[in-house]
This record gives structure tokens, sequence and C-alpha cells, in this order.
């Protein structure tokens, strides 16, 4: 070959690599050539971007310096596997930028060999953070929105054990004041019939006005006149019958009863029957007790529609419905309308309260709070069984209102107490207990409430204790 002819030649050569360098050099990927010592042969700009370095840098550095630590092992893994001749599809080693932050890549690493020996290895890379943090990102998306399920749940499942517990408080006086008057609707009839009876006696004038005085007083029903110690009542409900069954009135035992309760004596009775006609205490006597029953069905629809308004209320107070997401709370209205809303559940519980009444309102979402006191109280409940003492106590310690509810039950052992805070921690057996109740608390009292919670406990007295602050607005 002529000189020429390998002039031409090595120009060739020098554009051919030139060519293929500024491909490497260029490339997207992260590019290495790495010497059987760790040392680099070779690194593209990718490389260098990534992992911060300058080219007269990475002449100072081995493969090692830039090998996150928590991948080292495994890396090392990789290179024994390459050096011992195999190549490589699915490398996934994590790199170190020069500032110490971790680059987790994927790629091929091949091997260059001259005579059988292998004089280097070639890496090609590609930098997979953003795909990672977009599936990290999925993934807390995801637990997120399980989380927030579990929470719908559990609030559903509030309601749920809610409504099941007013139906319960609701059904009593409904079908209370539904008895009432359909048996108010019966006497109303009887009573046509009992004063036609008595007019066919024809009344003198002075006769009905001592009846009309026997009837008001069993309609108003004075009941403060009426014997209250046992003993007297049972001497004048004696003295009654025996007055009225001497005179032939049906069933005197029965309704001796009555009268006395509504405060009519033997006496009253003797002074309105003197100079009746006779034949006519019968019926005299039949409608006094009829109107003393009227009136007892008229007391108990009054007391049962307002035992129904009355929760009603306290549904409608313990939810705020009526009003805005943040106001200024009482706490002890919240507590109070909390307990009717659990009455179901305090059946059997002593209720103790120990109030400071002096504490003002303070600045809170009110239905939030009063789920709080519900989870809390529920618990106690579940605690004592059903029966036992709790107690509400609220005081004020420097500028924060402090809220302590103690039961007298089981208690929470030294194991679980640091634990009864984290979602789903549960000691309750499967279906009766999520383990969110006192999570949710937790939530509602630190993050929306700048609050604090915490729980002591012993067997026989757990308090759970909120602290809440009271803004400087409310103090005055
Ligand atoms: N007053 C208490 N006395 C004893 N243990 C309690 C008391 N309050 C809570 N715990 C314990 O803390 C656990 C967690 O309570 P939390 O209210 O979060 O869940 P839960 O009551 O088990 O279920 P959920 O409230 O979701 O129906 C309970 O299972 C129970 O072991
Ligand atoms: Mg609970």
């Amino acid at each position: 070959m002529s000189e020429e002819d390998h002039a031409a030649r090595d120009a060739r050569l020098m554009e051919s690599e030139a060519r293929y360098r500024a491909v490497i050099e260029n490339a997207s990927d992260m590019i290495q050539s790495v010497l059987p010592d760790g040392t680099f042969e070779f690194v593209n700009n990718a490389w260098l971007r990534t992992l911060g370095y300058t080219a007269e840098e990475v002449t100072k550095l081995i493969i090692w310096d830039v090998i996150y630590p928590a991948s080292m092992e495994h890396c090392q893994l990789l290179f024994a596997r390459v050096f011992g001749g195999e190549e490589l599809q699915d490398a996934d080693p994590v790199f170190m930028t020069k500032d110490g932050a971790p680059v987790p890549v994927e790629g091929s690493v091949t091997i260059r060999e001259l005579d059988g020996k292998i004089i280097a290895t070639h890496g090609f890379f590609r930098d997979i953070s953003e795909r990672l943090r977009a599936r990290e990102l999925e993934e807390e998306n995801a637990r997120l929105e399980r989380e927030k399920l579990a929470r719908y749940l559990e609030k559903m499942a509030a309601l749920g054990k809610l409504s099941a517990g007013l139906a319960h408080e609701l059904n009593n006086p409904a079908a209370a004041a539904q008895r009432a008057s359909a048996r108010l609707s019966d006497a109303l009839l009887q009573q046509n019939e009992t004063l036609q009876e008595i007019q066919a006696f024809g009344f003198s004038a002075e006769q009905w006005q001592a009846f009309s005085a026997t009837l008001n007083r069993a309609a108003c029903g004075d009941s403060s006149v009426a014997p209250t110690d046992p003993l007297q009542i049972s001497e004048a409900e004696e003295e009654l019958e025996s007055w009225l069954s001497d005179r032939g009135v049906d069933k005197a035992w029965e309704i001796a009863p009555n009268l006395v309760a509504a405060g009519i004596s033997a006496e009253q009775i003797e002074e309105m029957a003197t100079g009746l006609p006779a034949g006519a205490l019968n019926p005299a006597i039949k409608r006094i007790v009829e109107v003393c029953e009227e009136r007892e069905l008229t007391n108990v629809i009054q007391r049962s529609t307002h035992r129904i308004s009355e929760l009603v209320s306290a549904v409608k107070a313990y939810s705020y419905m009526d009003q805005a997401i943040e106001q200024y709370v009482d706490l002890h209205e919240g507590l109070e309308n909390t307990l009717i809303i659990l009455a179901h559940r305090l059946k059997n519980v002593t209720v103790k309260r120990d109030f400071d009444r002096s504490l003002p309102a303070i600045p809170a979402h009110g239905s939030g709070l009063n789920q709080v006191w519900t989870n809390i109280l529920d618990n106690a409940v579940d605690a004592v069984n059903g029966q036992g003492t709790i107690l509400i106590r609220t005081r004020r310690d420097g500028d924060r209102a402090v809220v302590e509810i103690t039961d007298d039950g089981c208690g929470i052992s030294p194991e679980d107490v640091s634990r009864v805070f984290e979602p789903f921690f549960t000691t309750k057996q499967q279906g009766q207990g999520t383990g969110l109740g006192l999570d949710i608390a937790w939530r509602i009292i630190t993050q929306e409430h700048a609050g604090m919670l915490d729980v002591e406990s012993r067997p026989g007295e757990t308090t759970f204790r909120v602290s809440l602050p009271i803004a400087p607005a409310a103090k005055d």
C-alpha cells in the first residue's frame, strides 16, 4: 500500500471514530466503559450531566465511588457476573451523584475482550428516577384512596350505629304516643254515653256545680295534694275503696287508686255525692274516672312528643346541621348532645359530670368535636362492657380547655397503649371494630383544631384527654 493509501485509510478511520464518538457523546442514555481495576476508560456527556462530575474529575474516580451505598452489594454481584463473562440485559444499579443523591437506572452491560481476556465493560443506562417517582406517587394516591374509602366506610358505619340507636330511642315515645291517642279517641266516644246516662237523672244546678268541681279536679290532676308516702297512699285508697263499695260502685278496687293519684279524697267524693239522685253515683264516678284516664293519656302524649322533639333537636345540634362549619362551640352543650345521642348505649352506665361551667365557648368545628366525644365514649362503653362508670371532666389549663373522659373499664395493656391512635389498630373482634375511631378523633383534634389528644391507662382507670386552644377573642 502506498503512503497516500495509508494516509487516506487513516483519515477514513479517524472520521469514522469521530462519527461514533459524536453519537455516543450525545446519546441521551448514560454510557460508561470501566476497566477491570474499576477506573473509567470513558464516560459520555449524559453520564457526566446526570452524576454532576467533570471529565477531569472522572479520571480520579473508580466505579465504586459512584455507586449508592444501599446498592453497593447488588452492584458488586453484577460486576462479578460481568467479569465472569456474562453480558447483562437487565442491570439495575443505583448510581450516586457527586452530591450523594441516588440515581436509579436500568440498562445493559457488555464486555470487550482481547485475546480471550476481558479488558473492559461497557454499560448503557437510562435514568428511571422519574418513572419510579411516578410509580411511588401512584402508590401513594392508591393508599390515600384506600384510607379515604376506609374512613368513609367508618363514617357510614358510625352513621348506621347512630341511626339504629336513634330509631330505637324514637320508637319508644312514638309508639307510646300512638297507643295513647288510640285509647284517647275510644275514651272520647265512651264519654258521650256516660254523659247521656248522667243527664237522664236531671241534676239540679247545685248538683251540677258539685259534680263539675270534682270533674275539674280530676281533669287537672292536682298531684300536689295527692299523698306521696306509700303508707298514706294505701290508706287513702283503702278508705276510698270501702266508701265506694259500700255504695255499690262497680270496680271500686280499680277506681280508688286512679282517684287518689288525681288528688281526690273520700271526703270530696262524699261532698259531691251528697244529694245526688239515687242511682246517679255510678255514672258520676264512671265519668270522673274517665276524665282521670283522659288526663293521663294526654300526659303520655305530651311527654312522648316532648321526648321526640328533644331527640330531634339533639340530632340537629349534634350534627350542627343548621350552623356554619366553624363557630364558637360550647363544649358542654356538645357533650350533652352526644350523651343524648348515645343514650341507648348508656342505659346501664353511670355518667358523672365534673364541669367547669366558666369555660368560654371555643372556636371549633362543632360536628367534628362531637364525633370525637362519640368515638371516645363509644370505646369507654365497650371498655366497661355496658355497665360501669364514666366520668366527664372539663377544666381550664392556661389558654387551653381540657376535656377528660375516664372510665373504670378493663384498661389498655402497656404494649397497646402507644398504638391506640394508629389507623386500623383494634383489639375488638372482627365486625365489632375497624380500629379507626381514635385515628379519626386524633386527626380531628390535632389537625383541625391544633389541639392535643392523649391517653393514660391502668386496669380500672382509663382517661382520654383532649386539650383545645381557647382563642384570645373567646377569653373575654
Ligand atoms: N377506654 C378504653 N379502654 C380500653 N381500651 C380502649 C379504650 N379506648 C380504646 N381502647 C383500645 O383502643 C383500640 C382502638 O380504638 P378505636 O376506637 O380506634 O378502634 P375500635 O374501637 O377498636 O374500632 P372502631 O372505633 O373503629 O369501631 C380499641 O380496639 C381498644 O383496644
Ligand atoms: Mg372505637
